[in-house]
């Protein structure tokens, strides 16, 4: 991770020191890094782990993620992101739109070193990325089911790049055909889990926790896990959360209202339940490898995602 981190330094330098500031600015502000993270650990169960283009893949994903947070917190109107300010604040849209579409280009450029498969597989997760980015902002048609939408929107915007990132491990490492697909299957699914409890996080944490503003979903409107299942709710006592929710939520009292009652409502735990089943599911797929520390750590990955509060 050490030389993943110095790398990812070098991978965003423009000739223009501006550009250098702005692309550099959030990954300055930290992050988990957990995209890299997975490209490694995935890499272990292959023959050479430890080869350049592991890294060299850490990077490509690591660099595409965090092009997409300089787009997201446009679309999200964030102006918190990893602790610090995000560049729509720091700067304007324009700036932040613009150096995502730079990382993007870093981004594909490295794929390059690694293949003219690399770059398909690192295409076709961008599209499905976006995707899921844009599904976000249509509502489901009057005959879809809102939580089906919401699944696919989760799985492309989080689960493609996150499968991905299992997968280049797997692959770049040396793992066998069947062993990257099965690793791929397994990133979906965490991945997919990875957002659905990031969802929770957004009602349940604070900034302090988790680098950013809470209830930002419940302000733009965007139903997520704890939102669609406590609408699935019948009961009386639900009436004036089912009201909130049904309304824009852009009020500053009536958003801490809204908030307030889904942090209490039992629906935040049967969406952490929900998340659990993911992980578990996902774990199952990892059968493929034999039993030793890199199964196990795979396993305990998903677990952290299943439960994890920021
Ligand atoms: C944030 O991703 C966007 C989501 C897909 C939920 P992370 O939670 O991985 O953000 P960083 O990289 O740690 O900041
Ligand atoms: C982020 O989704 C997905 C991508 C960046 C592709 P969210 O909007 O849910 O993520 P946060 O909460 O801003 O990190
Ligand atoms: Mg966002
Ligand atoms: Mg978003």
């Amino acid at each position: 991770m050490d030389e993943v981190e110095k790398a990812l330094y070098a991978h965003v330098q423009s000739r223009f020191p501006f550009v250098t500031e702005a692309a550099s600015h959030l990954l300055d502000a930290g992050g988990k890094r957990f995209r890299p993270l997975l490209v490694l650990l995935a890499a272990e169960a292959g023959e050479h782990p430890g080869v350049d283009d592991v890294v060299t893949a850490a990077c490509v994903v690591e660099i595409t993620h965090v092009g997409s947070l300089y787009h997201d917190d446009v679309m999200d109107e964030a102006d918190l992101r990893r602790g610090s300010e995000s560049a729509n604040a720091r700067w304007d849209n324009l700036v932040a739109i613009l150096t995502g579409d730079f990382l993007f280009a870093k981004s594909s450029e490295l794929t390059a070193q690694l293949g003219a498969d690399a770059v398909r597989i690192q295409a076709e997760t961008f599209s499905r990325l976006v995707e899921g980015q844009i599904l976000e902002t249509v509502e489901p048609g009057p005959d879809a089911d809102p939580l089906e939408h919401y699944l696919e929107v989760v799985a492309g915007k989080t689960g493609s790049l996150i499968a991905t990132s299992a997968r280049y491990g797997a692959r770049f490492g040396g793992a066998s055909p069947e062993v990257e697909q099965a690793l791929a299957a397994y990133g979906e699914i965490v991945g997919s889990a990875f957002q659905l409890s990031d969802d929770i996080i957004d009602v349940a944490s604070d900034s302090v926790e988790s680098g950013k503003t809470p209830g930002t979903d419940l302000r733009e409107g965007v139903p997520t896990l704890p939102v669609l299942m406590a609408q699935a709710s019948t009961s009386p006592e639900d009436a004036r959360l089912l009201e909130l929710l049904a309304g824009p939520l852009t009020d500053d009292a009536l958003h801490a209202e809204a908030l307030a009652l889904l942090r209490a409502h039992p629906a935040m735990d049967r969406a952490r339940a929900y998340v659990v089943d993911r992980a578990t599911e996902a774990k199952a797929l990892l059968g493929v490898l034999p039993d030793g520390p890199v199964r196990a750590a795979l396993e305990a990955f998903a677990d952290v995602v299943a439960t994890r509060s920021s």
